[in-house]
């Protein structure tokens, strides 16, 4: 068993994703020695073989966890985290979100409380809906530059969350005291209705942008005409039905509680994007 492990290496795991990446740029960029672990980094980590995860974890002080993300996730938490403490890399972070409480379904903070049982200290981020959503994940991404976001989301508003503030919170808490069994919700400033987003995205970009609203069932068939698993439709219509329905809208404060500063607002992170070409020319 590896012990002392107080100058060793800080694990991303998930760490070719929207957030992971951003994570490990970041402690980087503070000079901290990072070790990427993903399925497909030159050290692989995979949470399904545990093979994987002797060279992943060894010598290592804490880790950053973007979970499995199947109905898996929870019980390999608990190996995990259990393998991790017992190896010494005490402090790990987890990757959650916002809306898992409040859809009153325990099914959904598994994971969460996996790793609170694991003796780990442990810190968990409950992130809103990512801005980079728009720019990074096919869901949102995809209608974008068909010209028509076309949402089960009424008039209803989210905060969404710069996925550059979690990097930089994850960051923080990976690296300072202060922080083990603490849960952060992380919004942006305002919340932002889709016809908001689509407005600003169009204007920023010269493109045609639009918001159609459209019912949930009308949005799951869409999906599923599109090759979507009807579970997996159903999951994503019933995310944005809490943003219709304003469950999703309040504001919350975890950015400027670990950073001291005000998240970024959506109109920046739409202006960057644009300059830096996410969606075309
Ligand atoms: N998107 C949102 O708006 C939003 C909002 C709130 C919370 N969240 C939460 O954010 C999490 C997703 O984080 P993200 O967006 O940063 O990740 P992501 O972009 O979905 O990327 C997933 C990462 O996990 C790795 N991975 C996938 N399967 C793996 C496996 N079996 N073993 C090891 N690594 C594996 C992937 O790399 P490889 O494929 O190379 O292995 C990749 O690095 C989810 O838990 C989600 O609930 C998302």
């Amino acid at each position: 068993m590896e012990r002392g492990n107080e100058h060793g290496p800080l694990l991303v795991i998930g760490s070719t994703g929207k957030t992971g990446r951003r994570v490990t740029a970041e402690l980087r960029r503070l000079g901290e020695s990072v070790r990427a672990l993903a399925r497909s980094t030159p050290t692989p980590f995979d949470w399904f073989d545990e093979s994987t995860w002797e060279e992943a974890v060894s010598g290592a002080r804490a880790a950053y966890l973007v979970d499995a993300q199947d109905e898996h996730a929870s019980e390999r938490m608990r190996a995990f985290a259990s393998y991790a403490v017992e190896r010494d890399v005490k402090r790990l972070v987890l990757l959650s979100a916002r809306g898992w409480e409040a859809s009153g379904e325990p099914g959904l903070l598994a994971t969460e409380k996996a790793l609170k049982e694991s003796g780990a200290a442990w810190t968990i981020l409950r992130p809103t809906w990512f801005m980079q959503g728009f720019t990074e994940d096919g869901i949102l991404r995809d209608p974008v530059l068909a010209g028509e976001l076309r949402l089960p989301c009424g008039e209803g508003a989210t905060p969404f969350v710069d996925a550059e503030d979690i990097a930089a919170v994850a960051a923080a808490v990976l690296t300072h005291d202060g922080h083990e069994g603490r849960t952060y919700a992380l919004s942006g400033p305002r919340a932002v209705g889709m016809r908001e987003a689509a407005d600003m995205i169009a204007k920023e970009t010269g493109r045609p942008v639009r918001y159609v609203p459209v019912s949930e069932e009308s949005y799951v068939a869409g999906l599923v005409a599109q090759g979507a698993a009807p579970e997996q439709a159903r999951f994503v219509a019933k995310l944005f039905g809490w943003v219709r329905d304003g469950e999703d809208a309040h504001l919350s404060d975890g950015v400027q509680r670990v950073l001291g500063r005000p998240p970024r607002d959506f109109s920046e992170f739409v202006r960057r994007a644009a300059d830096a070409g996410a969606w075309g020319p």
